[in-house]
C-alpha cells in the first residue's frame, strides 16, 4: 500500500526475480514483489486461464489490438486476428530495428516460453562472463537452478515412436544425413505428462498447440516453483499489475514509484513505497530501461556509463524449410521443443538450432528451426528527453551475420535434401524471422555496470539480479543460465550485504 515501508523490493517475477524472492525470504527477510502483469490464476469464460495459439484473444498479447505472431504469415497472407485490449500474456515490444517478445505476468518470461532447459557448455559460458569462475557455477549453481526449476528429460524410447515428435524425427534426420552434431534438449515441461497427452488420458496443453500464449496444463512455470516456494515461506507478498515507474533515494532506502494498473492498462493508483534495498529483474529490457530513464532523469545520476550498453538478441533467427511429400512433419506437434542441431563448434559461424514446432493443426510439412548464434553485434539504450522514452538502438542488418551462421546449416541441408527454404512464414517472400527475439540479454553487464555480483556501482542496496546481466548472448537458449548467474549472485549478496 502507498507509504508502507519494506526491507527488500524485487521489480519483476520472471527469473531472476523469482530467486531473489525465494532466497531472501528463506533468509528471512520480508520481501514485496511488484510485477506489472496479471496474476494468471483466474480461468477466463471458457473455463482455460490461457488461451491457445490457435484462437487467440485478448488474454494472448499485452495491450494490442491485434495479434502479433512470431510466425504471422501463412501461403501469402497476414494470419494475425484482431483482439480486445487486455494486459494479456505475451509483449512484443517494438523498437526501430526489432520486436522483442517477453512474457507479462507472475511468473515473467516462464509463463509463455518453449520450457527449453538448456546448460551451456562450460568454455562457452567461460567465454561469455569470464569474471564469474565457471568451475563454482557448475559444481554448485547450474544443478541448483535445474533442481529447483523443475528440469526433466524425455525419455528417449518414447520420443522414437511419439506421434507429437515427428517434427523433431524429421529435424533430426535431415541434421545427421548433412553430418551435423544434434542434441535432446532438457525442458521444465512435464514429458510424464505430456506421454499422458499423446495417450489422450489427460487434457492436453503442450500437444493441444498451447505455449506462446500459456500452458493451461504439464508445464513448470515459475509460479509453480520457484514463487510457490518463496510464498509458501510467508515472508513474500507479490503484487501483481503493479509497475514500476521510478526508484530514487531516500534517507538510507529507496522511494520506489509504482502505478496500479486495470486490464486495459490504465492507471487506477499511484504508490510510493520506501525499500531499504531493490533489485532489479525486470528483464532486460525492463530494467535496463528503466536505469537508463532514472540516470538521464537524475534520480540515479551516479549510475555508472556501461548502464544501458551491450544489449544482443542472443543470435535469434528464425527459418522454415518446404520438405518433401513424404517428410511430413505431422498434424500433431508437441509445442515443446525436445532437439536442438549444435554447429556451435564451427568457427566460420556458431550455431545451435532448435527444431522447433508449427502447430497449425494440419499437414504444412514444414521443418521450423530457432537459431541462437553468435551475433558480435550490441546495442545500447538511450533516453530520449523529448518522448520521455527509451530506445533500443539495434539495426534489423545486423542479424545477417546470424543468417549468414544459420545457413551454413540449412543450405547445405537443403542441398542434401532437394529442398528449398519456405518465403511464406516472416512476411511475404521473406525467408528469414530476423526482426525480431525471444531472448533480450543485457544492457545491465556484470562487473561493468555492477560489480562481480550484480550489485549497482553508485548506489549502496540496488541490485540487478536478471538477463541484463549477461553481455548480449549465451550460446544456448537463456534462463537456467539467467538463473544458476542469479543463484549465484544472491547468495552472496545475503552473505555479505544483510
Ligand atoms: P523475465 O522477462 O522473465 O521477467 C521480467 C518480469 O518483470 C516480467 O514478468 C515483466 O512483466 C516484469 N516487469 C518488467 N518491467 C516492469 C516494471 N517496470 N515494473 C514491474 N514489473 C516489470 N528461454 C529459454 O531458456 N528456453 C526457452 O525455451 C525459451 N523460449 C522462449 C519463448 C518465448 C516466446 C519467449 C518470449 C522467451 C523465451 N525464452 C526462452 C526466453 C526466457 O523466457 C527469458 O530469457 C527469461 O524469461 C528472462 O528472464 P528474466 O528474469 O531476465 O526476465
Amino acid at each position: 500500500a502507498d507509504g508502507d515501508q519494506v526491507p527488500a523490493l524485487v521489480i519483476g517475477s520472471g527469473y531472476g526475480g523469482s530467486v531473489a524472492a525465494l532466497r531472501l525470504a528463506q533468509a528471512g527477510v520480508d520481501v514485496l514483489v511488484a510485477e506489472m502483469g496479471m496474476s494468471w490464476t483466474q480461468p477466463g469464460s471458457d473455463g482455460d486461464i490461457f488461451c491457445s495459439v490457435l484462437k487467440p484473444d485478448g488474454r494472448s498479447y499485452w495491450l494490442r489490438e491485434k495479434t502479433d505472431q512470431p510466425v504471422g504469415y501463412f501461403l501469402g497472407g497476414s494470419y494475425n486476428k484482431d483482439i480486445d485490449r487486455y494486459t494479456g500474456v505475451l509483449d512484443s515490444e517494438k523498437f526501430s530495428g526489432i520486436r522483442v517478445y517477453q512474457g507479462r505476468g507472475v511468473g515473467g518470461g516462464s509463463l509463455v516460453n518453449g520450457g527449453m532447459a538448456v546448460t551451456p557448455k562450460q568454455e562457452n559460458f567461460a567465454a561469455i562472463l569470464p569474471s564469474v569462475d565457471a568451475g563454482e557455477m557448475y559444481a554448485t549453481y547450474y544443478p541448483r537452478a535445474n533442481s529447483a526449476l523443475g528440469v526433466n528429460t524425455i525419455d528417449q524410447a518414447w520420443f522414437e515412436s511419439a506421434e507429437c515428435y515427428k517434427f523433431a524425427r524429421v529435424g533430426r534426420k535431415h541434421a545427421e544425413r548433412s553430418g551435423f552434431g544434434w542434441t535432446f534438449v532438457p525442458n521444465v515441461y512435464d514429458f510424464e505428462y505430456m506421454k499422458k497427452e499423446q495417450a489422450n488420458t489427460v487434457r492436453r496443453s503442450a500437444l493441444a498447440g498451447e505455449v506462446i500464449y500459456g500452458n493451461n496444463a504439464g508445464k513448470r512455470s515459475l509460479d509453480k516453483t520457484y514463487l510457490a516456494a518463496a510464498t509458501g515461506t510467508g515472508k513474500v507478498t507479490i503484487a501483481a499489475q503493479h509497475l514500476v515507474t521510478a526508484v530514487t533515494p531516500s534517507g538510507g532506502g529507496y522511494e520506489v514509484t509504482i502505478a496500479q494498473i486495470d486490464t486495459k492498462g490504465n492507471t487506477t493508483a499511484t504508490k510510493k513505497v520506501v525499500a531499504q534495498r531493490v533489485f532489479f529483474a525486470a528483464g532486460s529490457v525492463g530494467t535496463s530501461k528503466l536505469l537508463v530513464a532514472m540516470k538521464a532523469q537524475g534520480h540515479l545520476r551516479d549510475l555508472s556509463d556501461a548502464v544501458g550498453q551491450k544489449w544482443g538478441n542472443n543470435g535469434n533467427v528464425m527459418v522454415g524449410r518446404a520438405n518433401h511429400m513424404w517428410d511430413g512433419t505431422g498434424i500433431l506437434q508437441s509445442s515443446m521443443p525436445c532437439l536442438g542441431i549444435d554447429n556451435w563448434a564451427d568457427a566460420g559461424g556458431p550455431a545451435f538450432a532448435e527444431v522447433a514446432p508449427f502447430p497449425a493443426g494440419l499437414e504444412t510439412y514444414v521443418s521450423l528451426y530457432l537459431a541462437i548464434t553468435k551475433n558480435p553485434n550490441r546495442a545500447r539504450f538511450t533516453f530520449d528527453s523529448g518522448t520521455g522514452k527509451v530506445d533500443l538502438n539495434w539495426q534489423t542488418s545486423w542479424n545477417q551475420s546470424s543468417i549468414d551462421a544459420a545457413k551454413r546449416i540449412f543450405d547445405k541441408i537443403n542441398k542434401k535434401e532437394g529442398t528449398i527454404y519456405r518465403t511464406d512464414l516472416f512476411g511475404v517472400y521473406k525467408t528469414w524471422g530476423d526482426d525480431f527475439t525471444y531472448h533480450p540479454l543485457g544492457g545491465c553487464v556484470l562487473n561493468e555496470a555492477t560489480d562481480n555480483y550484480g550489485r549497482l556501482h553508485g548506489y549502496q542496496g540496488l541490485y540487478v539480479i536478471d538477463g541484463s546481466l549477461i553481455p548480449g548472448n549465451t550460446s544456448v537458449n537463456p534462463f537456467v543460465t539467467i538463473t544458476a548467474l542469479a543463484e549465484r549472485n544472491i547468495e552472496r549478496i545475503i552473505a555479505e550485504d544483510l
